[in-house]
């Protein structure tokens, strides 16, 4: 691998399971047990707020035990000594890299410790349970307050900066994904069809798209992410 300018790295929810939090499509990921519908799309909340008021205060409990591992820690270390362009996307709403020291990051289906007020449009980090009864913070309105994730059929957030990022990069990394939503599915195609860039994919299995990387190493994330990262500084 020659050694690369201009970064992009894409994680999915499969970089944090071994922090203890759940993916969503593995065997019993978080979709064998809920229904999207009822918990991850506006109708949904519309439909029943307290059932998603439970699912997210469940999750964000779960975050707030959980520890980034060497897979969060080997990418901010990259990074840190990477000297060229380095964008880090997630698709997680979990704040693992941000707890290993990665900055340079955009979370682009939103983040589970901050709310949005549904009234002002106000966005404020939270760490406790949210329920109908909660006011906002910023308009004291009550009973107006979501998670700040982005639920399906909802605009992912960041898409310009993401997509300028891909249209620079020379090394695209997915990591822990299974390539099954989009628009961040089809990053590699995007990627690929510039014709520059080194695409590798990181993950336990290979993903939906993965016939379309250049090199696919298959691996609990905690073991080929730190790996990859020190054959990537020494190329
Ligand atoms: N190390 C590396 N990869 C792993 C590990 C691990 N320890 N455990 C699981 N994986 C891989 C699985 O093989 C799978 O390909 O992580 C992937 C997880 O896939 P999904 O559960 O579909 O999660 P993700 O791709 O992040 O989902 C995308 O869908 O539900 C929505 O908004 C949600 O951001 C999410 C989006």
């Amino acid at each position: 691998m020659t050694r690369p300018k201009s970064i992009v790295v894409l994680t999915g929810a499969g970089i944090s399971a071994e922090s203890g939090l759940g993916t969503f499509r593995d065997k019993d990921g978080l979709w064998t047990k809920y229904d999207l519908n009822d918990v991850a799309t506006p109708e949904g909340f519309a439909r029943n707020p307290v059932l998603v008021h439970d699912f997210y205060n469940a999750r964000r409990r779960n975050l707030v035990e959980a520890m980034p591992n060497a897979a969060h820690v080997a990418l901010a270390d990259l990074e840190q000594r990477f000297d060229g362009d380095f964008l880090l996307v997630t698709q997680n709403v979990d704040d693992l890299h941000e707890r290993a020291g990665s900055r340079k990051l955009l979370h682009m289906h939103g983040e589970l410790l901050k709310i949005r007020c549904e009234a002002c449009d106000a966005v404020r980090a939270w760490r406790e349970d949210l329920d109908l009864a909660t006011t906002c913070p910023a308009c004291a309105t009550t009973g107006r307050l979501r998670p700040h994730v982005v639920w399906f059929g909802e605009m992912p957030l960041y898409m310009e900066a993401v997509y300028d990022a891909l249209a620079l990069c020379d090394l695209f990394v997915s990591i822990g994904t299974s390539g099954q939503v989009y628009p961040a599915a089809g990053f590699v195609a995007d990627v690929r069809r510039r014709g520059i860039a080194h695409t590798v994919e990181l993950n336990l299995d290979p993903s939906d798209g993965f016939s379309l990387f250049a090199e696919k190493i298959y691996g609990p994330a905690t073991e080929v992410v730190p790996t990859f990262v020190e054959r990537l500084l020494k190329s």
